[in-house]
């Protein structure tokens, strides 16, 4: 995708997603919790961490990444509203209003990355796991799951006007992640949970 169309799809999701801030923003049924414990449980976070959670939308891993206690939880998403509710609700979380393409934080400053729920969203994943491979130290885990699963994806594809595509198989997410310096550790394709853990070399 060129960089113009790239700008184009961040621009239409944060139109769409600044729409959609209270139907985020609700209780999750239980065994849909569960699954999101699960996930942010996969990368073993230290007290002291530093944590990005990527497209937080309504901020629903927070609370989760806060129970280990990180020093600094940063949130971005490229919809102002979301980061405005995840403001609200959490103030001690940094918000950045930007496409993960081009979030400047410091070089090898992060230890965990999450993108739960959005990597099928981002235009141009190249550029976005690029940008998270240098932000992470080394060691440090980039997480890309959905708590619903691949299908669940699939079916908002056919039935939604937003940008959409299928969750890559572990064969994809290792020819690009490879070259990144990041090591696929854990991939998880069920049908109610879709979770890939790689490590930053
Ligand atoms: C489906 S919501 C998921 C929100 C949340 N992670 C969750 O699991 O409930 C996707 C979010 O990703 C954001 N988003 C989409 N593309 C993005 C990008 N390239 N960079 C940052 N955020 C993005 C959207 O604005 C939206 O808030």
């Amino acid at each position: 995708m060129l960089p113009e169309e790239a700008k184009a799809v961040a621009e239409h999701q944060r139109r769409r997603f600044n729409e959609l801030v209270d139907v985020f923003d609700r209780p999750q049924p239980p065994e849909v919790m569960a699954r999101l414990w699960e996930i942010v449980a996969s990368v073993e976070l230290s007290p002291g961490a530093v944590v990005l959670d990527v497209g937080t939308g309504a901020g629903v891993l927070i609370p989760l990444i806060q129970f280990y206690q990180p020093s600094t939880v940063w949130a971005c998403d490229v919809a102002e509203k979301m980061l405005q509710r995840v403001h609200d609700k959490y103030p001690a979380v940094r918000t950045c209003h930007t496409d993960i393409a081009s979030l400047a934080l410091a070089s090898t400053s992060v230890d965990a990355i999450f993108m739960n729920g959005m990597y099928g969203n981002i235009a141009d994943k190249s550029a976005a796991c690029g940008n998270a491979a240098r932000m992470l130290r080394s060691g440090g885990r980039l997480v890309v799951s959905h708590p619903e699963g691949r299908a669940f994806v699939d079916q908002l594809r056919a039935t939604s006007d937003l940008f959409i595509e299928s969750l890559p198989t572990k064969k994809e997410f290792e020819a690009l992640l490879k070259p990144l310096g990041l090591e696929v550790i854990a991939y998880r394709d069920e049908p109610k949970l879709y979770l890939m853990v790689a490590r930053k070399i």
